[in-house]
């Protein structure tokens, strides 16, 4: 029987205010380390709600060690490089795939959980963040001074992993005006595999500072992120459902909202769509005004809705708890991703067509499978050109639809069908875009699923460039031999 973290915490008893992971029986020699250079209270601690899935709370490590500052991870890393031992490291926790930032025993857990510090320049125009800091932390250590950053559209979604996923682009809503979140970040501190800890910004480790934006697992552990600020304002906006009936309406305004907002300009207005199997399908509105001053919504508007929580005056706190409340915590989850050029009719085939892969759970509560389509308008793409980001996207291709092709489901069903009827649907997405020449190779890191490769779709010439890099800092492969999770080049 798979033991979740916290069935194994309780089993042991808990330690307030995190639950504490006993001694597993292990002679491992990294775990012996920890334990004989750290204090007992930075040892196999689990975070409240460590990780979002199943997939990744089922898993045991040998032993879990908590650093605290970037001189304890380089020794962490020192540790684990000098012993062999394999390893994973966890920020929010909120990559879903078994193994992304977890690891079976023999291989141990770095938790950043400890490294949540937000702090402000003096001018306020920068925040210092950690990685192990959740967003939702981040904006509330912010929000009293007026600021807010670019990050996670969900409080519960961990700053290290988005960050390093390139483009992370779950965009926030500040995204249409001020493009992606990585391109965000002015700098970083990272420790590479043979401890040293280093800068990448403008100035220092300047080809690093590139690479990072895509940076995953391939480069050291970031200790550190440097991010721009900028104003905060109340928001209008909230979450609408709508009867089925109304999909290629709602599909056709999505696009057409995204034209008008790109008219207009002003970079101020996110809409999402999430269609899946249930009765209902929903939309997601923001504007970056705590009023409703503009029409480009008015195609979402005007279509009948069953239930609404649209308003004026909202925080954004607000706006991001209705969002997380979407995303449960503690279920099987999948993530899959596809960009194509915005096409109503492809979004509603490509849905239907989930009704008929997932015939046999029709019905059956106990399984949600959903896309989430976002625009990428042409001034977020146009604002990754100019920051010259790895993915290399190409605005004169724009706008494109970004899909997360989503799932949640409990225990009683199979893993393996699930997973593969996903596949398969995703599979039917690609292939029938291509054949309407929608087709787009982008593939969003932090939603892609580990059968999907992030890397694969770069120019070649970025490609070189990351591998070259990355040879720079670990010419010993030791972070490709030790360390399997995440994406790597
Ligand atoms: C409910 C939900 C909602 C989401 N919404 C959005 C969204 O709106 N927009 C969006 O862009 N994405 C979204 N995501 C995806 C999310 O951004 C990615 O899964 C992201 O990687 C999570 O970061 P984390 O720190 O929580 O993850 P973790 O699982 O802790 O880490 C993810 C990966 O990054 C590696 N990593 C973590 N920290 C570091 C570090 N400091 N140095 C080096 N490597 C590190 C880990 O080893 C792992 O491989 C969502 C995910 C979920 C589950
Ligand atoms: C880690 O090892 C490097 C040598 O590779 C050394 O310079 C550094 O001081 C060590 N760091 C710690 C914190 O032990
Ligand atoms: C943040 O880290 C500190 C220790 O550095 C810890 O005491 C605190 O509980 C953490 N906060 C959260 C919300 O995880
Ligand atoms: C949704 O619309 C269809 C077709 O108009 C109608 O038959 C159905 O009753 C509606 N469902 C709900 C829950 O209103
Ligand atoms: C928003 O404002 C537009 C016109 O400016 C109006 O048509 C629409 O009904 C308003 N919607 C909401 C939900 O307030
Ligand atoms: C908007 O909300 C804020 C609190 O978030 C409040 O202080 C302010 O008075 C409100 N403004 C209006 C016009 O209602
Ligand atoms: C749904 O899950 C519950 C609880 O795990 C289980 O009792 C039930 O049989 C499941 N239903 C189906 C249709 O699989
Ligand atoms: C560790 O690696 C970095 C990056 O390659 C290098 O600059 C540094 O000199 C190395 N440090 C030691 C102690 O070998």
């Amino acid at each position: 029987m798979a033991l979740t973290l916290q069935s194994v915490a309780i089993v042991f008893g808990l330690l307030l205010p995190y639950g504490t992971v006993q001694a597993l029986p292990s002679h491992h020699s990294c775990c012996k380390a920890f334990r004989r250079q750290f204090p007992a209270s930075q040892i196999d601690l689990v975070f409240p709600d460590a990780y979002s899935s199943v997939q990744e709370s089922d898993i045991v490590a040998s032993c879990r060690i908590n650093p605290t500052s970037a001189e304890e991870v380089a020794q962490v890393l020192n540790i684990t490089t000098e012993s062999g031992c394999n390893f994973a490291v966890r920020s929010g926790g909120h990559m879903p795939w078994a193994g992304s930032a977890n690891i079976e025993e023999p291989g141990v857990a770095i938790d950043l959980g400890f490294l949540n510090k937000t702090t402000l320049s003096n001018d306020k125009s920068i925040a210092h963040v950690g990685p192990g800091a959740r967003w939702g932390l981040v904006y509330d250590a912010l929000a009293p001074e007026g600021r807010v950053v670019i990050g996670g559209r969900g409080e519960h979604i961990g700053v290290g992993g988005y960050l390093l996923g390139g483009k992370s682009c779950g965009i926030s809503f500040f995204s249409e005006g001020l493009g992606f979140a990585s391109d965000n970040v002015v700098g970083y501190e990272i420790v590479f595999a043979n401890g040293t800890i280093a800068e990448a910004n403008s100035q220092e480790n300047t080809d690093l500072f590139w690479a990072l934006r895509l940076g995953s697992t391939n480069f050291g552990i970031v200790t550190r992120f440097d991010l721009k600020t900028t104003t905060t304002t109340n928001l209008w906006g909230g979450l609408r459902n709508y009867n089925r009936s109304h999909a290629l309406q709602a599909a056709k305004a999505l696009i057409e909202t995204n034209q008008r907002s790109q008219e207009q300009g002003a970079g101020l207005d996110t809409l999402g769509l999430f269609i899946g199997n249930g009765d209902e399908f929903l939309m997601n509105y923001a504007h970056l005004k705590p009023e409703n001053d503009t029409d480009v919504f008015e195609p979402a508007l005007d279509i009948p809705f069953t239930s609404d929580t649209v308003r004026s005056n909202v925080t954004l706190k607000t706006i991001l708890q209705e969002l997380d409340a979407l995303f449960p915590i503690g279920r099987h989850v999948s993530f899959r991703t596809l960009a194509f050029v915005p096409d109503a009719q492809f979004m509603i085939d490509w849905w239907q067509e989930g009704f008929k892969i997932f015939a046999q759970y029709e019905g059956n509560s106990n399984l949600s499978w959903t896309f989430t389509y976002a625009i990428i308008p042409v001034s977020m793409m146009r604002a990754a050109e100019a920051a010259n980001d790895p993915y290399g996207l190409d605005a004169s291709n724009g706008p494109l639809i970004l899909t997360n092709l989503n799932a949640f489901w409990s225990d009683s069903l199979d893993e393996d069908d699930v997973q593969c009827k996903l596949a398969e649907l995703l599979e039917w997405g690609k292939t029938t875009a291509q054949e309407r020449g929608l087709l787009n190779d982008w593939v969003y890191l932090n939603y892609a699923s580990p059968d999907q490769d992030p890397y694969a779709g770069i120019p070649e010439a970025n490609a070189r460039r990351l591998r070259h890099i990355r040879q720079s800092v670990d010419p010993n492969d030791i972070l490709r031999n030790l360390w399997p999770g995440g994406f790597k080049l």
